[in-house]
């Protein structure tokens, strides 16, 4: 079922209020004029990391993401996109290193199959995540590895037309918290549990051994683009979110 989101086009970055949360979605497969554009804004260490990719599409995508990142973030913070200094957790989660501490923004990025999407956020921890619907053999076989025991059930119960849709909804919403978090695969994904029937809404639904902390949760499902899957977690107090396009 695809949802009835409107991505709108934005002239300039629009303004950010508490509890609201800006997701946006861009193409990672700009010209070559532009891509040279985009790889003047890296510092020297995010060039140095676009050189170590394999294949010229990775680095291509990984220049046009982090550029495109710094674009936005130079907006929100009035800076250069050149001048954002960016930190990185102990799992790897990029972060302001410094944040106006009454409006500390928060931000995440996912990138599949040459789009991405960005969330940003004041005061609240969030996660995104996109996903294009790959062909996969034996979905059951991965869900075994990477889905609690209550997902891979409601798995099993979908009819075979809807399971394929029923993995990506998991996945992204599951990839979407771990990344809130900032621990990446480091937290066990058996570990908790997200909605994941089409038509049901997106939700954190537990975390086990801890009762109320899946309630400090807000989780949307959406769609990116035909054939890809999107979704945001966001700390509670419940936001409101709008979806831009870049
Ligand atoms: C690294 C990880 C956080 C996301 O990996 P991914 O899904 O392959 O990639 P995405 O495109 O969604 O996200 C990558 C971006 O997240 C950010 N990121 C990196 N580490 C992160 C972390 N610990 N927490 C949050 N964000 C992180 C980075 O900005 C990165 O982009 P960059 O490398 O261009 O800077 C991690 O969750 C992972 O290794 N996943 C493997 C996939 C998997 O097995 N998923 C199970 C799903 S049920």
């Amino acid at each position: 079922m695809r949802d009835l989101i409107t991505w709108r086009k934005a002239e300039h970055v629009p303004t950010l209020n508490p509890h609201e949360v800006h997701v946006w979605r861009a193409s990672l497969e700009p010209d070559a004029q532009t891509l040279v554009r985009h790889r003047q804004l890296l510092t020297a260490e995010e060039q140095a990391r676009a050189e170590r990719f394999l294949f010229i599409r990775d680095r291509h995508h990984f220049i046009t993401a982090r550029a495109l990142l710094r674009t936005l973030l130079g907006s929100y913070l009035q800076q250069d996109p050149r001048n954002v200094l960016l930190t990185y957790g102990t799992r790897g989660k990029p972060a302001l290193a410094v944040q106006r501490p009454d409006a500390p923004l928060e931000f995440n990025l996912s990138h599949s199959a040459g789009m991405a999407l960005y969330a940003f956020t004041l005061h609240a921890q969030t996660g995104v995540d996109i996903e294009f619907h790959r062909d996969i053999q034996d979905l059951r076989q991965l869900a075994a590895t990477v889905f609690s025991a209550s997902e891979q059930a409601a798995l099993d119960a979908l009819p075979a037309t809807l399971r394929r849709e029923g993995f990506y909804a998991a996945w992204t919403r599951k990839e979407a918290f771990i990344k809130a978090i900032g621990e990446g695969v480091a937290f066990p994904l058996d570990r908790f549990d997200v909605s994941l029937t089409p038509g049901e809404p997106a939700r954190l639904l537990r975390i086990h051994g801890d009762p109320i902390a899946a309630q400090r949760w807000q989780m949307v499902a959406f769609t990116p683009a035909e054939q890809f899957s999107g979704a945001l977690a966001v700390e509670n107090p419940l936001a409101r979110v709008s979806f831009w396009e870049l």
